[in-house]
């Protein structure tokens, strides 16, 4: 939601004004017009075509309310360039380091074994770009919630010689709504789930101001908390995101009551929010999908895990069959070149969600409505979270969104039952 309304708000109306706004910038002798120079002894010619350039551009297209609001958020929209810019090298730095060719996007079919390095060399990026020792990036997961999955169950394995059972500890409240059934906390159709394995699970419930609990959390390790799972994005719930730097002090916390306890990271919608990922701070995992923020709306399908090399391979070995963990699977088509290149543009998309979020916040808080973040507040994720106060609102908003989609305007979306989901989606 936040990524449409975006690319109507934020991202376009920036792009129109920096049209006109750049010649007065430049040197005088040399003016930049739509790419084209003038010297200053065709200053009047350049003005005449100067003016004529500017009216034939309308006006932005946005309702007053909505013009108001970008214009007073120019500064905020000039500090997400910023993030964007600095994301944008990293990643650019990364694609050079791989020696990334064109020989790389070539699809492969069957086990994937004639894959041509791509498959290796996408790994290899990815891992660079957070900051992991390892990583796999791969079509074959379906989802977040299953690249989620692969990573839990990778370490939380069924009780020890001693019967002793492992424990999973959610430090940041209750788990993102599709991993009740994957932890067991909800009952499910299907079993399998980590409770079904003999892993049980405590959570430490947020503060009230909806932030950490941190004095909980500096006794909350057991000594059979196998791992910490710590949600960075808000989700559904009415919290906050965790900036990178909450990560880094959570998982100080974590490791000085049990050094060998893992964490993991659930990073769906925070890559590329800040400059730093959680594996740059000690996370030893994190698990995301590609189509979400490192897709960047490019990706057709997929997610990721990325950490300690040990457990990318056991997360690998979930998704594929022991023994033939990373090495293996195929990418048939065009599909390996859109995830390159998704990953590549996606600091750009998440900074145009970025903008669209702050666009957001600030008109529905001007209409008297209650968002989360704030306006102009600082932004950990790409949510944008506006409490409608009735379910008709909300479905007026919903069909609106979709009707200025590019693709479906036509359809009208009904609440329902979704997968994975208990509340209607
Ligand atoms: C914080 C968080 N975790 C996990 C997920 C699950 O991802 P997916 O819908 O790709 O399964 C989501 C989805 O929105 C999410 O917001």
């Amino acid at each position: 939601m936040p990524l449409s309304l975006s690319s109507a708000g934020g991202g376009a109306g920036a792009c129109a004004v920096a049209t006109f706004t750049k010649p007065a910038q430049l040197p005088p002798r040399k003016r930049r017009v739509s790419g084209l120079f003038f010297s200053r002894t065709a200053d009047s010619e350049a003005g005449r075509l100067l003016s004529r350039v500017a009216s034939a551009y309308p006006a932005p297209p946005f309702v007053p309310e909505v013009e108001k609001a970008v214009e007073s958020l120019r500064p905020n929209f000039r500090e997400v360039d910023n993030l964007v810019a600095h994301n944008s090298m990293r990643v650019l730095k990364a694609f050079q380091n791989a020696g990334i060719g064109s020989h790389h996007f070539s699809g492969c079919t069957g086990y994937g074994h004639d894959d041509g390095g791509g498959r290796e060399a996408l790994d290899r990026v990815f891992a660079e770009i957070v900051g992991a020792e390892s990583a796999i990036v791969r079509s074959q997961f379906f989802s977040g919630t299953h690249a989620i999955t692969c990573a839990l169950f990778a370490f939380l394995r069924p009780g020890d010689e001693s019967h002793a059972l492992y424990q999973l500890l959610a430090v940041a409240g209750a788990p993102y709504d599709t991993l009740e059934e994957v932890i067991g906390i909800r009952e499910s159709s299907s079993n399998g789930s980590l409770k079904d394995f003999g892993v049980t699970y405590r959570e430490v419930p947020l503060a009230e101001d909806g932030n950490l609990s941190w004095e909980e959390l500096t006794f909350a390790v057991g000594p059979r908390t196998k791992c910490a799972l710590i949600q960075r994005s808000c989700g559904y719930s009415w919290r906050q995101s965790l900036s990178v730097a909450d990560i880094q002090r959570a998982i100080t916390m974590i490791k000085m009551q049990k050094p060998d306890c893992m964490v993991m990271v659930d990073n769906c919608y925070g890559e590329f929010v800040e400059i730093y990922e959680p594996p740059m701070v000690g996370a030893d995992l994190i698990a995301g999908s590609l189509i979400k923020n490192p897709g960047g709306t490019i990706a057709p399908c997929g997610g990721y895990v990325a950490g300690k090399r040990t457990w990318v391979e056991a997360a690998a070995t979930r998704l594929s069959a022991p023994g033939l963990g990373v090495d293996f699977g195929s990418t048939p088509g065009d599909v390996r070149r859109a995830l390159f290149q998704g990953l590549f543009l996606s600091p750009q998309m998440v900074g145009e969600a970025i903008k669209g979020g702050l666009l957001i916040s600030e008109v529905m808080s001007m209409k008297g409505y209650k968002v989360q973040p704030l306006p102009g507040g600082p932004r950990f994720d790409t949510v944008q979270a506006v409490q409608l106060r009735s379910r008709d609102r909300l479905i007026s908003f919903c069909e609106a969104v979709q009707r200025c989609c590019p693709v479906g305007s036509f359809i009208k979306p009904t609440a329902g039952v979704t997968p994975g989901y208990a509340s209607e989606v």
